[in-house]
């Protein structure tokens, strides 16, 4: 199997560990450091709705929270037509955190595609503003 292929598989498996009692929307991502590593992540809901956390933050912070700080690629699964694409929330932290990676976007029928993260968030905020020559003061 390609690496393509693997991670969707990891991230549909991830999936079906999905607690979303409240919208019944299950969504499995698994994230690709550069050297070879995967973690996956599902999506996690709360009776306080708000406190919900997504299937690509979860995969990224535990990631990160095993000490890895490169990725090289992230795979979303959830069974929808078309592909359900990150949330805006998502593309901030997968931007931060990941740059500009490719997000594979698959379904449970097989279908994929394939989104580079500059295309998918164009004019991203990030840490640049936060200093100068953007910074201003
Ligand atoms: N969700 C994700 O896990 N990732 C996304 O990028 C979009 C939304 C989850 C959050 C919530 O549990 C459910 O999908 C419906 O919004």
């Amino acid at each position: 199997m390609g690496k393509e292929k693997i991670l969707i598989e990891k991230a549909r498996v991830a999936r079906e560990l999905s607690v979303s009692p409240y919208s019944r929307f299950l969504i499995g991502a698994a994230v690709q450091t550069k050297d070879g590593k995967i973690f996956t992540g599902c999506n996690i809901e709360s009776s306080s709705y708000g406190l919900t956390v997504c299937a690509e933050r979860v995969a990224i912070y535990k990631a990160i929270s095993e000490g890895e700080r490169e990725f090289v690629s992230i795979a979303i699964v959830a069974d929808t037509e078309p592909l359900t694409p990150p949330c805006g929330a998502c593309r901030q932290v997968i931007w931060d955190l990941c740059g500009d990676i490719p997000v594979l976007l698959a379904n449970l029928n097989n279908e994929k595609q394939v989104l580079q993260m500059r295309k998918l968030y164009a004019h991203a905020f990030d840490e640049k503003f936060l200093i100068e020559p953007h910074r201003k003061e």
